[in-house]
């Protein structure tokens, strides 16, 4: 069995735990790093987005990753950047990330497409930290036949909540106290939702979130299945929360399964 586990560098314990899993369930774990150039809808995102490969190449050989495939730009598109494909990815294109972030998903599947491809792994480890990721490679690997089964691992997070993310260290010492306020969003609508109108919550997580300096993208609430929006919850289906934010020019994402109201003592 090959493991895979796709990433873009600057590597933290979130892509490190895909590895660690990817090492007890495959005999073969390869890793890949390559900052995409197509799926960064903000140029200035790009060329700001970290890269620590010295210090990920330790990470990965302690983890026990067999292979580090390290492509150029080239090597993935050798017959140049532009897209061959466009992939049908209807309604979960046009909300949340597919909406803030247009074209995105299409450089998602385009590499990710190419590197699976190139890697033939039978098992995909990807984080629930980019939930949407998720379900659109999914629904790519489904739209092409595949042969390959993603394994979904849970969000890790830094001991104040904030998920990890590469993005975190573009944060001054200031916006990095201020960041895990968006887990605290997710949480407050987690206490609430029993209680509260929906549609209100999420307004006023926006409020919270707006009045300490970020510039919200959205607050969402959403099946779990489908990512359609609700407006009310019967707290049975599972639900995502998801939030997408700014500090200054680092936008981040969160998100939170609900699967059941939480019970207040
Ligand atoms: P990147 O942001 O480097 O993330 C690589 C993988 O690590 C993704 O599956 C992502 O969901 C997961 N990950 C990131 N932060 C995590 C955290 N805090 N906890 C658990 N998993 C986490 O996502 C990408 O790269 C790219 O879009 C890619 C799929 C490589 C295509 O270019």
């Amino acid at each position: 069995m090959t493991g895979f586990v796709p990433t873009m560098g600057a590597l933290h314990s979130g892509h490190i735990g895909l590895i660690k899993r990817a090492r007890l369930e495959n005999d073969l774990v390869i890793c890949s790093i390559f900052v995409n150039p197509t799926q960064f809808n903000d140029p200035k995102d790009f060329e700001k987005y970290p890269a620590t490969i010295e210090k990920d190449i330790v990470g990965l050989e302690k983890a026990g990753c067999d292979l580090l495939f390290l492509p150029s730009v080239d090597a993935i598109y050798p017959s140049g950047v532009k897209p061959v494909i466009n992939y049908n990815l209807g309604y979960l294109e046009s909300i949340l990330e597919g909406k803030f972030r247009p074209g995105h998903f299409q450089g998602v599947c385009q590499v990710v497409h190419h590197l699976l491809e190139i890697v033939i792994p039978n098992m995909l480890y990807l984080g629930q930290k980019d939930f949407q990721q998720c379900m659109v490679i999914k629904k790519m690997i489904e739209l092409y036949n595949i042969d390959t089964d993603i394994v979904i691992s849970a969000t890790q997070r830094e001991t104040d909540g904030l998920a990890m993310s590469s993005r975190n260290t573009r944060l001054t010492k200031a916006e990095r106290e201020i960041a895990p306020a968006i887990y605290g969003g997710l949480r407050f609508i987690e206490d609430n939702i029993k209680s509260e109108n929906i549609d209100l919550l999420k307004e006023t997580v926006k409020a919270q979130l707006t009045n300490k300096g970020f510039k919200v993208d959205y607050v969402e609430i959403a099946n779990a299945n489908n990512l359609d929006i609700f407006h009310e919850w019967d707290g049975k289906t599972t639900v995502v929360v998801l939030i997408a934010a700014y500090l200054n020019d680092v936008r981040l994402i969160d998100n939170l399964l609900l699967t059941t109201f939480k019970e207040t003592e």
